[in-house]
């Protein structure tokens, strides 16, 4: 079975039909079905599909990237962090239910990701431990979470392209890379650097063109509240103009494409999803 989004949406039905307090478990699936482009796992299942191993095996793993992607986004959409009120086309958590709710859904969300990494049993106890330190290494006081205080105290400042890419690299190109690392981890890639540095230039592209997005596209058609503005964020847009972003973001494919052709693949799935990405709309 070729791996798509739907299968990925399945999986964490079945992974979320089993939480046992009712109150946790609508307020999870509330933030983590029916929405969500779910690239993260599809990156790291396609690197398994471009092995020609079976990568709906890795179903589990690749949603425990997205569990703790989804509980990134509760809390980034908090009244303490960016107070947003729409996320994949529904009411954030804290609007739907409640903010202590929304807290501790993305708290259930993060740890439930380390249980099934840990217990699932279609990966070896070494690519349980090496998926589990890559994906704690890129999350954590030096990954996505220090991406995420960089950008709030960075509010309301003007900062450095530099700075700004400090930030992306950490908020938003660190869950990424361990995406792509977990997948070539799996396929017993001895060498994780190139996939490494696909990851930090697709997550800094992933996020010039969320940047372009967010000022060009409109509230509807991306699923959620656009408010950089409103809580003055310098982003890739208000630092370097369209022109510029648009350049950027062809140099940062191209250099990723090159990355990939020197890569030994037995056929093109990773460049499929990296295309959708290229051209994405929301
Ligand atoms: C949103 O990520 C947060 C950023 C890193 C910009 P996505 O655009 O992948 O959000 P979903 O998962 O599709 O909702
Ligand atoms: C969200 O970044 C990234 C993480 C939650 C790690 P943003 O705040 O820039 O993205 P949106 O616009 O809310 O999706
Ligand atoms: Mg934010
Ligand atoms: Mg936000």
């Amino acid at each position: 079975m070729t791996i798509s989004k739907a299968v990925i949406d399945e999986t964490l039905n079945q992974i979320t039909e089993t939480i046992p307090y009712t109150p946790l478990k609508k307020a999870m699936r509330h933030a983590l079905l029916a929405g969500g482009k779910r690239i993260r796992p599809l990156l790291m299942l396609k690197v398994i599909e471009a092995h020609d191993l079976d990568a709906t095996l890795y179903l589990h793993a690749a949603c425990t990237i997205e569990m703790l992607h989804t509980y990134t986004l509760v809390h980034d959409d908090l009244p303490a962090m960016d107070d947003d009120d729409m996320r994949r086309s529904k009411p954030t958590v804290h609007k739907q239910f409640d903010e202590a709710t929304a807290i501790l859904t993305g708290d259930a969300l993060l740890t439930d990701a380390f249980y099934h990494l840990a217990t699932d049993e279609n990966l070896t106890a070494e690519q349980s431990r090496k998926c589990i330190e890559i994906l704690t290494e890129k999350t954590g006081s030096n990954g996505t979470i220090k991406g995420q205080m960089l950008d709030i105290v960075n509010e309301n400042t003007s900062i450095t392209l530099g700075e700004l890419q400090k930030i992306h690299t950490h908020k938003t190109a660190n869950l990424i890379q361990a995406a792509l690392m977990m997948g070539a981890v799996i396929v017993g890639e001895e060498n994780l650097t190139p996939f490494e540095q696909i990851g930090e230039k697709l997550g800094l592209a992933f996020q010039i063109q969320d940047d372009l997005l967010e000022a060009t596209s409109d509230e509807t058609t991306m699923g959620k509240t656009l408010s950089d503005a409103r809580n003055q964020k310098t982003t890739y847009y208000t630092l370097l103009g369209e022109t510029t972003c648009q350049t950027m973001l062809k140099d940062a494919f191209h250099t990723i494409y090159d990355i990939l052709d020197g890569l030994n693949l037995s056929n093109d799935s990773i460049h499929k999803v990296i295309k959708q990405i290229e051209t994405r709309t929301n």
